[in-house]
């Protein structure tokens, strides 16, 4: 069965129901502002709750990983686990009552200049029906996150490798890997995160690192290194923080260019504000690495019968393989627009400018700063469009004209 509908939406639509959509949905209730959700999945915070591995735990304090208007139960631990944040995005779209479509993967979006208004289409499939939508909206909110596609890298043999071979959005735990020889592919923080839980289910992962990182102690004496650094960030220079940042992960780390671990040229926070590469926060893989319990290994040169040949000429026999590969936005898969958002799917201007583009739209969670700089995009988007929102209600209840379009929104 196949159906086709136009809907008009009173207000923004939002694309994605993660923690950006709630954020900006929340803000936008708080300045009554009806709007729509449209999200691909068929629940909140589809990267969470699907595509994450179970040890996982958010990285920073939780005073930086709240969304707005409504602070996590003061129960929680400084580092909540994934379960305890996923209840918490729950209770969110709850108390703020968002109720997203679901199930509707958004296609395309452009805007028609001739109405000055925004077309969604949408593909919504349930069982062997599928339904076609096409939203017709003044603002259009992009909160389809960093992290929407997988990066499946290309490397030679691996089509033919006989094992395993999975992404580490689809790594849950290492118990079905026990006694395996493990090439995990990437030293980001899912990279380490992932070989020392196999480690730890009696696995023997390999880590490739085929270039440089930078990895920092999640805690420096005690206290959060992220919130040391953005202490200091208020009075000093990023290239003074960063210099004060690894004298305190050598202090604490050690040297770890002898593991394999090389450290790159640039600081950690120049690296992550000019190319947007996340420094690893350890928590304990390096101890692991020290102990030779997680090996070190080169960039990798190609597969061949069950092994990996590495770029040093060193072969190893590989059981299974974890891509640690990373994520990217799927922004220029959907939305036909080329000012605002550039070719890799980012917002073209950096943090903090990257919020609004021309026409009604919008970006939020685009600033490779987390969950605080969704936050901060998604109350700058909802004070914008409830402005505009608030003059032009005043002014239809002054003009005693009729509405009849036809409007589907939620509020
Ligand atoms: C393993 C992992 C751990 C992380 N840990 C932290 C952390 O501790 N702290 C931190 O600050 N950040 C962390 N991050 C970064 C992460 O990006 C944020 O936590 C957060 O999920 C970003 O929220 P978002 O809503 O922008 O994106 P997402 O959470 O990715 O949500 C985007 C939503 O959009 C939907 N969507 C995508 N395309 C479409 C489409 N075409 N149509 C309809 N819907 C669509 C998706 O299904 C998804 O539900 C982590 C990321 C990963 C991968
Ligand atoms: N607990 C947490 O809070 C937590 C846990 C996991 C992830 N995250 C977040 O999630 C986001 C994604 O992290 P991520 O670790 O998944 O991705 P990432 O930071 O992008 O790291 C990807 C890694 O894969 C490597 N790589 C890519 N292609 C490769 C190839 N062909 N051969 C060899 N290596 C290759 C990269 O190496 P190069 O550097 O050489 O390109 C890099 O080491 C980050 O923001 C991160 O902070 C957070």
């Amino acid at each position: 069965m196949f159906s086709k509908r136009c809907i008009w939406v009173n207000g923004p639509v939002i694309v994605g129901a993660g923690p950006s959509g709630l954020a900006t949905a929340a803000c936008l209730k708080q300045q009554g502002v009806p709007f729509m959700v449209l999200e691909r999945a068929e629940c909140i915070a589809s990267l969470w709750q699907k595509r994450t591995y179970d040890r996982l735990k958010l990285h920073l304090p939780k005073q930086f990983c709240q969304l707005p208007n409504l602070p996590f139960p003061q129960d929680f631990p400084e580092y909540p686990t994934k379960k305890q944040f996923i209840d918490y995005l729950e209770s969110y779209a709850r108390h703020f009552e968002i109720n997203p479509r679901f199930n509707e993967c958004v296609q395309c979006a452009r805007y028609d200049e001739t109405s000055g208004l925004w077309r969604v289409k949408t593909v919504a499939t349930c069982g062997a029906v599928r339904n076609e939508f096409e939203y017709i909206c003044r603002w259009l909110v992009v909160a389809t996150g960093e992290n929407a596609e997988c990066v499946m890298p290309e490397i030679e043999g691996l089509g033919e490798f006989k094992g395993d071979v999975i992404h580490a959005c689809e790594y849950k735990s290492g118990e079905s890997f026990k006694g395996k020889k493990v090439l995990v592919i990437g030293c980001g923080n899912s990279g380490m995160e992932l070989s020392l839980d196999l480690c730890n289910h009696n696995a023997s992962p390999s880590m490739v690192a085929r270039s440089s990182v930078h990895v920092l102690p999640r805690e420096v004496f005690g206290k959060s290194t992220f919130e040391l650094a953005v202490l200091l960030m208020q009075w000093l220079p990023v290239w003074l923080v960063d210099k004060i940042l690894l004298i305190l992960a050598w202090l604490v780390l050690g040297n770890m260019e002898r593991f394999g671990l090389k450290r790159p040229s640039e600081g950690p926070l120049e690296l992550k504000n000019t190319k947007g590469k996340t420094p690893v926060l350890d928590i304990g893989t390096l101890e692991k690495i020290r102990s030779g319990d997680i090996k070190v290994v080169p960039g990798i040169k190609r597969f061949t019968n069950g092994c990996v040949e590495l770029v040093n000429g060193e072969n190893q026999d590989v059981d299974a393989v974890v891509l640690a590969t990373g994520y990217r936005s799927n922004v220029p898969s959907w939305l036909q627009e080329g000012d605002f958002f550039s070719k890799n799917g980012f917002p073209k201007s950096p943090f903090p400018n990257g919020w609004k583009g021309n026409a009604g739209l919008y970006a939020v969670g685009f600033t490779r700063r987390g969950l605080s700089g969704a936050s901060s995009d998604a109350i700058k988007i909802a004070q914008d469009i409830g402005q505009v929102w608030k003059q032009e209600t005043k002014q239809k209840k002054q003009r005693t004209t009729a509405c009849h379009r036809r409007c589907i929104s939620q509020f």
